[in-house]
């Protein structure tokens, strides 16, 4: 069998072989590059026949011909002629041999279910290039790579990568796909997104929910060092405990039983449920209305800026000014897809001073952002993002409650108040004040590419990682 198009070349032979009747013994199986035995004569095949084959067969053999065990090729045979007499022999899970073919089918489903979840893709894009461009290293168990294919054409459609893997190339560039079966040595690759996945990783990583066991047999040992996260593990395990213990420690106390009752017979403040009528701060006075977020209720990523600005403050809509409409743009060049994710500000009214026709924006107080936050904690707790970014410093300080310099803290992923973890990075409305323009747009493409790819991981992600 060759290396590529293994599937194929035995159905093709196992079809003229079989409706030739050509017994399983007269045949030798092999792959190419084996060494050959004493009686391969290599002799040709028969004109092929009409035969059926049950239906359950051909996606049972294409899952099989990937094993690399020895044999699979002749049971596979066997299998075939065994199933022309009888079309529900494959249904019979007491038959040794259905057995057999299911569990190295199997054992192939498992590899491929792997390498979906622990391919890394890393960025090599040149300056220029018009299509992203990615690489990556991976060592199935089988030989899987044509099988898996398709799985990562449709998930990474609209970028270029190649997957290498020791005995096979695949290349997916301009939408073309292609094998080649190449020996390859294991290639060592890093990239700059590598260590926020790698604080993303560390800040999703929650000590209560470890259970090392599980941990393992779904991320085994032998795919660590091909993942980023991977030299995390073993210290992150080690300080479980004493993080847990730390966690129980801050958990706030119970109230005591009667609290509740006594909270409800207190005067009513100024606290509402509906955001369109709040007073917690002065600014809901002077705007037109409030403004709430928008985006899909379970977007893995919700955005964060200051304020409505004074066409958002007309509208209701959050980013629909010159600084969302940049923001739009700036986003769609990173790859940033802004319509999955939920956007929102830290503070829900617009706050100004008019001056002649116009209304100039003003910073929020901390007192007002604080009065706000309620609303934000409100919307993070609906949309349950997987991160957030936080546009700016009044987004910084409100989702992680650290207030130093923004500058410095640029593309770094902290840990947000509700361990969420939050990507810094700059205000759009900044680049459209400064005289360096370029520079800072050049700063928020590249932190919004770094949160590109963070979702690119986490929808590679397996499922339940997150809740280690
Ligand atoms: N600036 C913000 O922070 N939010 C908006 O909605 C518009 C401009």
């Amino acid at each position: 069998m060759p290396r590529l198009g293994t599937f194929e070349a035995w159905r093709d032979a196992a079809r003229a072989l079989a409706s030739n009747d050509i017994p399983a013994d007269d045949i030798e199986w092999g792959m190419e590059g084996d060494t050959q035995s004493l009686f391969s004569g290599g002799a040709s095949l028969p004109v092929p026949r009409e035969m059926s084959v049950p239906s359950g067969f051909i996606p049972l053999a294409k899952l099989v011909c990937a094993h690399r065990a020895e044999g699979v090729h002749d049971l596979l045979y066997r299998m075939l002629l065994r199933c022309r007499g009888n079309s529900r022999l494959l249904g019979n899970r007491a038959d040794a041999e259905v057995q057999q073919l299911e569990a190295w089918a199997k054992n192939v489903r498992r590899d491929m279910h792997k390498m979906k979840a622990f391919v890394r893709l890393r960025e090599i894009t040149p300056q220029g290039a018009n299509r992203r461009q990615f690489i990556s290293w991976f060592e199935p168990d089988h030989r899987i790579e044509e099988l898996i294919a398709c799985f990562f054409t449709r998930r990474f459609g609209d970028m270029d990568w190649v997957i290498v893997t020791p005995e096979v190339t695949t290349r997916f560039t301009g939408g073309d796909l292609a094998h080649k079966a190449v020996q390859s040595a294991r290639l060592d690759l890093s990239d700059e997104t590598e260590e926020l996945w790698r604080t993303y990783y560390a800040n999703i990583f929650n000590p209560a929910r470890l259970k090392i066991k599980a941990m393992q047999s779904e991320m085994p040992k032998k795919y660590w060092k091909n993942l980023p996260e991977a030299d995390l593990i073993p210290s992150l395990i080690a300080g479980a405990e004493a993080r847990m213990r730390k966690m129980q420690d801050d958990a706030p106390t119970l109230p005591p039983i009667r609290a509740e009752r006594i909270l409800e017979r207190l005067p009513a403040r100024d606290v509402t449920d509906d955001l369109h009528a709040c007073a917690r701060c002065p600014i809901g006075a002077q705007a037109t209305q409030a403004v709430g977020g928008v985006g899909p209720m379970d977007a893995r990523v919700m955005i964060v800026g200051e304020q409505p600005g004074d066409r958002e403050d007309l509208e209701g809509v959050p980013f629909v000014g010159p600084a969302g409409q940049l923001f739009d743009e700036l986003a769609a060049e990173a790859g940033l897809d802004r319509a999955a994710a939920y956007i929102t500000n830290a503070v829900k009214h617009f706050k100004f001073t008019p001056r002649g026709k116009r209304r100039i924006h003003q910073n929020p107080h901390t007192s007002e952002v604080a009065a706000c936050r309620v609303w934000l904690e409100r919307e993070i707790a609906q949309v349950q993002p997987a991160f957030l970014i936080a546009l700016g410093a009044t987004a910084a300080q409100t989702l992680t409650g650290n207030g130093s310099a923004l500058m410095q803290r640029l593309g770094r992923v902290e840990r947000g108040r509700e361990r969420i973890p939050v990507l810094i990075t700059l205000h759009p409305a900044a680049i459209l004040r400064s005289d360096e323009r370029e520079t800072l747009r050049a700063l928020l493409v590249r932190n919004l590419k770094q949160a590109a790819q963070m979702v690119e991981k986490l929808d590679a992600m397996p499922v339940g990682l997150p809740d280690m």
